[in-house]
């Protein structure tokens, strides 16, 4: 039996952060779909949207707080009671909603973006958790930019938002700067700083990583976060996202799940509706997956080269670290092509329905490898007219 202590909590934020980005706006009745998506995929708290900024993202909150089951909806608000009053709004209707606010922290934002005091941040954060209180129980507070704020600052701004009744802290790297070890020492600090405070509701508070990937480190940051303690990720389908994206949720949870003997936690995600949910995500938004992507592009269980080809036949443990069907691929695919061996051509060719004695096999083999010079990749198709023209020649 699984520790409930050792749940790693999935927050998809595809509808939010992601839908945010230069390529990725959806309509409401998509965001609809896809909020149901999500759900099915098992995600404990998904972000339908940040309600005060758009009526188009208004009415997608609504639709999906209406209809969605099975997580928590969650909308997104500044520290405004405006913002704050539609995210309620919004989520009418909602079996179990959050509402998420957030202000900038760090040195920089506090003074370019802000122009406001340490002192002055606090009480407008103070004031946004207490006012989305008033709404709904469950309110999470985000410092923007944490990684690039005081960490004394960070953990006094935490404890005061705590004491105002949230229950989830989350700390974004909002401009993807950490590192792995940065961010684990930082959370180990603030689980600590929050222990020590003596605020009511600290011992129970979830502290929650939010990592953009401008460095590529956002998994990797995320999964150091988890050994510093935190136990929400928050994520988007194919890592989609401000600029260089977000914490890719398919490859985070695969790594827990394939590395679960080093992490130790575990995620309530059905695995097998990752590929579908990516898929989905690329054709509601047109933008492609790359081929090489982990997880869920074209090549992530694809073998061309003859050596690799001629392991996997003999065990699928030589050159793949999970199963295809795990994460919603029919099966692992040989490639045919012109670094592939006679080993896989064989099989290719029974799979096809030929029993080739020796020498006809080698005949084939030859001209596979002068057609494979001249495609990139030899289909079914090729192989059969391969080996009918062979059986007329001789
Ligand atoms: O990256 C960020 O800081 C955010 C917050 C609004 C949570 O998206
Ligand atoms: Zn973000």
């Amino acid at each position: 039996m699984n520790d409930p202590a050792d749940r790693v909590r999935i927050f998809d934020t595809s509808l939010r952060d992601g839908e945010q980005s230069p390529g990725c706006s959806m309509t409401a009745a998509q965001k609809l779909r896809f909020a149901h998506a999500l759900a099915e995929l098992g995600v404990d708290a998904l972000e339908a949207g940040f309600p005060a900024s758009s009526e188009a993202d208004r009415d997608a909150v609504r639709a999906i707080a209406r209809e969605v089951r099975g997580s928590t909806i969650t909308t997104l608000a500044r520290c405004h009671d405006g913002d704050i009053d539609a995210c309620a709004a919004a989520l009418e209707g909602a079996a179990d909603p959050r509402i998420h606010v957030f202000i900038s922290t760090s040195p920089l934002h506090r003074e370019h973006k802000l122009g406001l005091s340490r002192e002055q941040v606090v009480e407008r954060a103070v004031a946004g958790v207490q006012r989305a209180r008033r709404h709904v129980d469950d309110v999470e507070f985000s410092a923007e930019d944490a990684l690039r704020t005081e960490p004394e600052f960070l953990a006094e701004i935490c404890s005061a938002a705590v004491a105002a009744g949230a229950r989830t802290l989350n700390i974004p790297d909002t401009v993807g700067y950490t590192t792995p070890s940065e961010i684990r020492a930082l959370f180990e600090y603030l689980r600590k700083a929050l222990n020590a405070s003596g605020v009511a509701g600290a011992g129970e508070v979830v502290f929650s990583a939010h990592c953009h990937n401008d460095l590529g480190l956002a998994v990797a940051n995320s999964l150091a976060a988890i050994e510093g303690g935190a136990r929400q990720v928050e994520c988007t389908i194919n890592g989609i996202g401000e600029r260089a994206g977000n914490c890719a949720l398919e490859e985070l949870v695969m790594a827990l799940r394939v590395r679960g003997n080093y992490y130790a936690t575990h995620t309530r995600i059905d695995t097998r509706r990752l590929v579908p949910t990516s898929r989905l995500l690329s054709r509601i938004t047109g933008m492609a997956v790359q081929r090489n992507k982990a997880v869920v592009g074209q090549n992530a269980f694809a073998h061309e080269s003859g050596i690799h080809q001629h392991g996997m036949l003999k065990h699928r443990g030589t050159y793949e670290i999970m199963r295809p069907e795990d994460v919603g691929w029919a099966q692992s695919q040989m490639v045919m092509g012109r670094h592939s061996g006679r080993a896989a051509l064989s099989d290719r060719l029974q799979t096809l329905g030929f029993q080739l004695p020796e020498p006809a096999l080698n005949q084939v083999f030859a001209a596979f490898k002068t057609l494979a010079e001249k495609k990139r990749e030899v289909f079914d198709g090729d192989l059969e007219a391969l080996v009918l023209g062979a059986d007329a020649a001789a």
